[in-house]
């Protein structure tokens, strides 16, 4: 039988692919054709932006943007004629071809998909799916080794954590092994609070068993017998593909007590977090499942010590433990052999702002910026000019057009003054003022800020007020000392990872775009063209012909002229909405 796999991500399913699964499977069986094709319900493709997606298999014939209302001729055309609809195929952004097949895609083909292999091609609700691609087979081979010679394993794989700090996997599972206690846990971080990240949703909603696979093994390995995953409340989907999985692996005696016969039990529950960014770190996020405010706290004693109600614990990432059965099944050697010497293995990153493609993109440690904004996000929109990216989250960093051949991996970024972080990145074309960017990151973290120490609470809030000072052109040149010198004490005197991190964008922007900060503060100019009170939108006469289209869409009137000619802004009228901007079609309004 043929498989239609339909994408049923949290991204598709908002565009319409329920609707699309309902008609489909009506339109098959009014045609009698239910025998010949089956319709696979699947997680996230990662080309959310391009849903609802329909792949037809075998041949692979890549659908998006596919309503329900296209249904009738994808059946009648493709399904029943052998025709191709070539108007629901993607287009190429460079090329501007039409891409039949998956596999020909750039978005796809210059991924390398560990994590993500399974995440759109299984049905996350069927563990027969699941076992039926090596589901469980890195656990059963586990099940026959002594619990240091799994955690050697993992140590020989090179994995690092995928949740930020990269701390190598099998040595904090070796710490948990090796800590004193009659009882231990294994949590899954699934907090996931950067803005614009959803790798590890996705991992959850497209491939949960995965990541219950890897929780199995890290507690075999260090001897715990009970583990909860922490989702973010504002995650339903993934919970409840969660939830499913969990009652699934009982059913199928993966979870529970005596596990296969073997004399283990783990017992793995799922708790809910309420969406504050500090229950990410990972002493705040036991304190909330102990039911106390999420705040971290000193560390040491650390979580393999001292973890959950004071046991000991071994905390990792989703995308972390979702590597570990891969490497149970297929070895240390041969995920070592992937990515660079001290980064191993493949890292998802979020893939968002100014490109053509966006989406989740899984690539090997070691490829460099410019192939994963070029060739897999396919470039800047509207052909504009490379200016930034944002790696590592509201921690991380801003860097330059000098840093696209870097290769990625977690020693290099944090040589260049930014972060891997859980792997959001976000690009930045020549419209982006930096110091706006930096403001907005900020914002983010000063808010987030538990406010538990003082450095961090207070030195955020001061340094957020110097840079509104800045963008609204009423900053001095003692600010950027400040700003530096804040920065660098926040980082070095906050308690957590938060406060730690959080100047980053400031520091590597004044790094890196110096100038655009004394442009703001000497010449009260945004070089970007982008904060409002540095800008006054004004009309070229030269290339003004007179149409009229602006005046009409203005919402306060600001425009005046006749028709033919040349028409003038009023700049006490002008609210800045950047209207007339966009619809002029000569290019003829700019902001000075
Ligand atoms: C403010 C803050 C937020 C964090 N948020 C997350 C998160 O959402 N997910 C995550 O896995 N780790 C997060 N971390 C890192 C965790 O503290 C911890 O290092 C991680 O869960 C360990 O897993 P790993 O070794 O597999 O990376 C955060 C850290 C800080 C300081
Ligand atoms: S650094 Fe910030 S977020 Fe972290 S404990 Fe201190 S106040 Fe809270
Ligand atoms: S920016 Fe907006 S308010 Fe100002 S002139 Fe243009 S359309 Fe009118
Ligand atoms: S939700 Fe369908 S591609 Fe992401």
């Amino acid at each position: 039988m043929k498989r239609i796999l339909i994408c049923t991500g949290t991204g598709c399913v908002s565009s319409g692919s329920r609707k699309l699964t309902a008609k489909l499977t009506e339109e098959l069986e009014k045609r009698g054709l239910v025998h010949d094709y089956s319709i696979v319900t699947t997680g996230c493709h990662g080309f959310c932006e391009q849903g609802p997606i329909m792949i037809v298999e075998p041949e692979g014939v890549f659908y998006c943007r596919v309503d329900a209302e296209d249904v009738e001729e994808v059946v009648e055309s493709h399904l029943v004629n052998g025709q191709i609809v070539e108007r629901l195929l993607y287009t190429d952004p460079g090329s501007k071809e039409k891409i039949k097949h998956y596999n020909d895609i750039t978005f796809y083909n210059k991924q390398k998909r560990i994590v993500l292999q399974r995440c759109g091609h299984i049905n996350p609700e069927s563990i027969d799916d699941y076992l039926g691609t090596n589901g469980y087979e890195g656990f059963k081979r586990a099940l026959t080794m002594k619990p240091m010679e799994i955690i050697e394993e993992v140590k020989q794989s090179g994995l690092r954590g995928r949740g930020g700090a990269g701390f190598p996997t099998g040595l904090k599972w070796e710490f948990a092994y090796k800590a004193e206690g009659d009882k231990k846990y294994v949590v899954c971080n699934a907090d996931e609070g950067d803005p614009g990240a959803f790798m590890d949703r996705s991992i959850l909603e497209g491939d949960p068993h995965a990541v219950i696979e890897g929780m199995l093994i890290a507690a075999y390995a260090i001897g715990a017998d009970e583990g909860y995953v922490y989702v973010r409340a504002e995650y339903p989907l993934a919970t409840k593909r969660l939830a499913i999985a969990i009652e699934q692996a009982e059913e199928r005696g993966f979870l529970g007590d005596n596990i296969l016969g073997s004399g283990f039990n783990f017992h793995l529950k799922i708790k809910a977090g309420a969406g504050a960014f500090v229950c990410g770190e990972e002493t705040a996020l036991l304190a909330s499942i102990e039911g106390k405010r999420g705040m971290p706290r000193v560390r040491p004693p650390f979580p393999a010590q001292k973890g959950l109600w004071g046991k000991p614990t071994n905390i990792n990432n989703v995308e972390t433990f979702a590597n570990v059965p891969h490497i149970l099944r297929n070895g240390a050697q041969w995920y070592s052999s992937i990515g660079t010497e001290k980064s191993k293995g493949t890292k998802v990153f979020a893939l968002t702002g100014k490109l053509k493609n966006t989406g989740l993109a899984e690539v090997p440690m070691g490829i460099t910026m410019r192939e994963i904004i070029f060739d897999i996000g396919g470039g800047i929109q509207g052909d504009k000019e490379f200016k930034a990216v944002q790696i590592g989250g509201p921690s991380g960093g801003c860097l330059t057009k000098d840093h696209l051949d870097l290769p990625i991996d977690y020693d290099s970024l944090t040589q260049a003054g930014a972060m891997m972080g859980s792997g959001g990145l976000v690009v930045m074309d020549e419209t982006t003022c930096m110091v706006d960017v930096a403001r907005f990151f900020l914002r983010f973290t000063q808010a987030e800020s538990c406010g538990k120490c003082t450095p961090c609470r207070e030195g955020t809030k001061r340094m957020l007020e110097i840079l509104t000072r800045i963008v609204e052109g009423k900053g001095t040149e003692e600010d950027l000392e400040k700003l530096e010198k804040l920065g660098k004490i926040i980082k070095a005197t906050s308690l957590c990872g938060l406060g730690q991190t959080a100047p980053n964008p400031v520091l590597t922007t004044l790094r890196y775009f110096r100038h655009e900060y004394e442009a703001h503060i000497k010449e009260k100019r945004c070089p970007a063209g982008a904060c409002k009170d540095l800008i006054l939108y004004r009309i070229d006469p030269e290339k003004c012909t007179g149409c009229g289209r602006c005046a009409k869409k203005c919402p306060s009137g600001a425009i005046s002229g006749q028709l033919k000619e040349v028409h003038v802004i009023d700049v006490d009228k002008c609210t800045k909405c950047n209207t007339c901007y966009e619809v002029c079609r000569f290019g003829a309004v700019y902001k000075g």
